[in-house]
């Protein structure tokens, strides 16, 4: 298997039957333990044009509804967001004609170091897996520099402005968590430093799997950031972790799907859930998903806020490690699920 040149290309070169050994995984003993449709039903869904009311009481009940999801699920999903679905679409149609380059041009961008600023590449870090994800990447620092690939000539254009309005929104729902926790509506935005923090534009591309069964699109993990806004396109293969079964989280259209990072779990003490999730792949269709990442400043050091942990009568549950040293962890080390928050809780 040739990393450099992905597995979109293996898988799309008609030669494939079965699942390359370097990508199959042995059979996965929680494939059954996937939850029924009635638990999809129960995500929680934030009207973001409720968070930005006028009335004191519709804003009121969104942000109990923001504190209720985020304890609960780590997840929601978010409508009326004010996204326009022509710019949405356009992003999701510029990260596809990126993946269909060829090979030469997608290696002028596979990255040496995790930070940095363009980076494309397949699986999660094939430098230390033993079993290779069924997906190549694409992520890109859009915030506080914005950074492009020249290829295709409008990705710049439009992942500018996308990131920037998904970033908005993002500001928005860190206010709105700030006070579902009893904090001042600037709190997360002062503890993460957000006039320079960190948004990574992710661009996955799962191609269709002869044996989807014996596949990963991505592992589990938790996010190691604030919040993830994500957006995927028609297909599905999103699970996240709920109660110790795996969700099926089905795109519904313009509709982002939020959830809560390590980062603000550990500036919560716990109250919010940086929750486990993974993508699947299937033998049909092949799958894109544009994750937007925002986390703190590489300079900050998030801690538990005091308001929450010893004022809260709470033991503080997480010890402090700069941004940057915990992101360097997370991405050069394999995928394991809530492996690297355990290393800062205490
Ligand atoms: C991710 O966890 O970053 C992406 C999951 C997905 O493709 O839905
Ligand atoms: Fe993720």
């Amino acid at each position: 298997f040739d990393g450099a040149k992905g597995i979109k290309e293996l898988a799309e070169s008609g030669l494939l039957t079965s699942i390359p050994p370097t990508h199959a995984f042995p059979p996965d003993p929680t494939a059954s333990n996937l939850s029924s449709s009635s638990i999809e039903e129960q995500l929680p869904t934030i009207d973001f044009s409720f968070l930005q009311a006028k009335e004191a009481v519709v804003r009121s009940k969104a942000i109990r509804d923001l504190g209720e999801a985020g304890a609960e699920w780590g997840f929601f999903r978010l409508v009326n967001h004010g996204v326009p679905e022509s710019l949405m679409k356009g992003m999701l149609d510029l990260a596809k004609d990126f993946f269909d380059l060829p090979a030469e041009e997608r290696k002028k961008y596979t990255g040496k170091q995790v930070l940095d600023p363009i980076r494309y590449g397949t699986s999660f870090n094939i430098l230390v897996e033993e079993v290779f994800c069924w997906r190549d990447f694409l992520k890109v620092i859009v915030h506080p520099s914005f950074h492009s690939p020249e290829i295709p000539a409008a990705f710049r254009e439009i992942a500018a402005e996308y990131s920037k309005r998904v970033q908005q929104i993002a500001r928005e729902l860190f206010k709105g968590i700030s006070e579902s926790l009893g904090l001042q509506s600037c709190y997360i935005e002062k503890a993460f430093k957000l006039e320079e923090g960190l948004q990574i534009l992710i661009c996955n591309y799962y191609p269709r799997c002869p044996q989807p069964e014996l596949a990963m699109g991505l592992t589990p993990h938790s996010d190691h950031g604030g919040l993830t806004v994500l957006m995927q396109d028609e297909v599905g293969g999103l699970q996240l972790k709920h109660k110790g079964n795996w969700v099926l989280v089905r795109p519904l259209p313009n509709t982002f799907v939020v959830n809560v990072g390590d980062h603000l779990e550990i500036l919560s003490n716990g109250i919010y859930k940086s929750v486990e999730h993974r993508a699947v792949v299937n033998d049909a269709t092949a799958r894109i998903s544009i994750a937007l990442a925002h986390g703190p400043s590489l300079d900050a050091s998030v801690s538990p806020a005091t308001q929450l942990a010893e004022n809260g009568g709470q033991a503080v549950a997480y010890r402090e490690m700069p941004y940057r040293e915990y992101l360097e962890f997370q991405q050069s080390h394999r995928l394991g699920g809530k492996s690297c928050l355990n290393l800062v809780r205490l």
